[in-house]
């Protein structure tokens, strides 16, 4: 059979010529997914004629024009209600009528499905890398901070002292969960849905395993309907980038503190002045990495509501829930290079954390730890430190700690710690020191987690080269696929 008969082939029009149509159309958003759908287009192509269910003459032909196409650029596609109708559109006027046999055994359901996972993957992939450079930024400065103490904090109030680096690799820590939560979401996303057609499969004997490997998925989402119904790789991917924009958040509002309380002077070229204040230095740069959690926030929100009870298979509505996980992702990995920018160029202002460290009698937990190491019961040695606390009005004198121990234990301090130790642990420093259980805050207690925490960072980053590899692979394979028919 030819298809010089087949005159008007492009009859789609049918139904979306009339006034909603700019209403209906992606086309634009769809820029995004312009190489995904390319991609999917040669894989399909290459199967189908692999599989004899289009000769091999008629895929040349459409994988000729696939690559005009692509070099004219998703600018000079026709008109369309998607990038997938303007694509088939673009090979059917350059091949006529035996373009339309690209289309055979799939739908534009499993075929948006296929580009978006395509498409997503590799931004997921950009924003581990981001966030690996980062934790690798951090991890250099806790480096060396180890020795740099500083306040810290809870509900605000002067807590404990402990360092700049213990500080940081908490941030770290949280960044590496953020890592492992993007890439068990790759794991999932990174599944073809293409061969399961509008949702009920198709008559024709696709392979649905050689388009998946041709594309670099591992594995397929099995059941036709819920290949090109399901979206929760949407939400899991923007949930984790929720997670690490709420991570950031912390990072960039503890910063921002820190700055008001001059521990941190911000790079010039992170800050902003104000219009009016000529004295005015502003970290609005980290203002706005804590404003871009709601971006992704809101991101996640829009596509659970898109989500939210709709039927089986597949309905419009899907169109509207790309945009929110392509936006969150966007935001939120340009505000990590932001917030780990801004803060690994600031000063930190040893002079200013030093005098704060000790603020508010913060080493008083270690003063009633030392007691308690000694054998007086916890309660009992909170309760010396705490009275002595009150009498002094601050840090108490070691005098005043010695008093209050005789009246509280009946003899005086001296009969139940050294003295030395004691004035040790009432310097911040000796405070930090002397936490040093797995994970605390004391110089090599935090340099021998440094050293941990780097070799699960190289692995992160083996992960990500493994995913690229297999990528880059696939792309080899298609090449060489296609041109095997152009
Ligand atoms: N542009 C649509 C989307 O992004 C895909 C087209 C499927 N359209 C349809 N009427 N079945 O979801």
């Amino acid at each position: 059979m030819t298809d010089d008969h087949a005159e008007s082939v492009v009859r789609r029009d049918r139904f979306s010529g009339g006034p909603a149509r700019e209403f209906l159309s992606s086309l634009s958003a769809d820029e995004r997914i312009f190489a995904a759908d390319l991609a999917v287009d040669r894989a399909h192509v290459v199967m189908l004629a692999e599989e004899g269910i289009v000769a091999a003459e008629d895929a040349g032909a459409i994988l000729d024009a696939l690559a005009d196409i692509e070099r004219a650029g998703h600018g000079a596609l026709p008109d369309g209600e998607d990038v997938h109708e303007a694509i088939e559109t673009a090979v059917i006027e350059r091949v006529g009528p035996t373009g339309g046999r690209m289309h055979t055994a799939r739908s534009r359901n499993d075929e948006v499905a296929a580009c978006l996972r395509y498409r997503l993957r590799e931004d997921v992939l950009g924003t581990v890398e981001t966030v690996v450079g980062a934790r690798a930024t951090l991890l250099d400065a806790a480096g060396e901070h180890t020795e740099t103490v500083m306040p810290g904090y809870t509900h605000l109030q002067p807590a404990q002292p402990t360092t700049v680096a213990h500080w940081l690799c908490s941030y770290e820590g949280a960044l590496a969960r953020d890592t492992e939560r993007l890439l068990d979401a790759y794991g999932r996303l990174n599944r073809s849905p293409l061969g399961g057609a509008a949702f009920a499969g198709t008559p024709f004997e696709v392979d649905r395993e050689r388009t998946a490997e041709l594309l670099g998925f591992d594995g397929l989402v099995e059941n036709a309907m819920d290949a090109v119904s399901a979206r929760d790789f949407l939400v899991e991917t923007t949930a984790a980038v929720a997670g690490l924009g709420t991570t950031l958040s912390g990072l960039a509002e503890d910063s921002v503190l820190f700055a008001n309380k001059g521990y941190l002077t911000l790079a010039d070229e992170y800050a902003s002045t104000s219009s009016i204040m000529p004295q005015k230095k502003n970290p609005d740069t980290l203002e706005l990495v804590r404003g871009r959690v709601g971006d992704a926030t809101a991101g996640l929100d829009g596509l659970l509501t898109t989500l939210k009870g709709l039927p089986r298979a597949y309905n419009r509505d899907l169109q509207r829930a790309s945009g929110h996980a392509f936006d969150a992702i966007d935001s939120v990995t340009a505000a990590t290079e932001v917030a780990v920018g801004a803060l690994t160029t600031a000063e930190w202002e040893t002079d200013a954390l030093d005098s704060a460290a000790g603020e508010g009698f913060s080493t008083a937990t270690g003063v009633a730890d030392l007691l308690a190491q000694a054998g007086v019961p916890f309660r009992t040695a909170h309760e010396v430190v705490a009275q002595a606390a009150e009498r002094a009005d601050g840090t108490p004198s070691v005098e005043t700690l010695d008093a209050t121990a005789e009246t509280v234990l009946g003899e005086p301090l001296s009969a139940v710690v050294d003295i030395d130790a004691l004035r040790r642990v009432l310097d911040p420093a000796g405070s930090v020191a002397s936490r040093d259980s797995r994970g605390g805050s004391a110089p090599e207690t935090v340099a021998a987690h440094l050293d941990r925490t780097k070799s699960t960072l190289d692995d992160h980053r083996s992960t990500l080269v493994t995913h690229h590899e297999s990528l880059e692979d696939a792309h080899q394979k298609r090449d060489t696929a296609v041109s095997n028919y152009v």
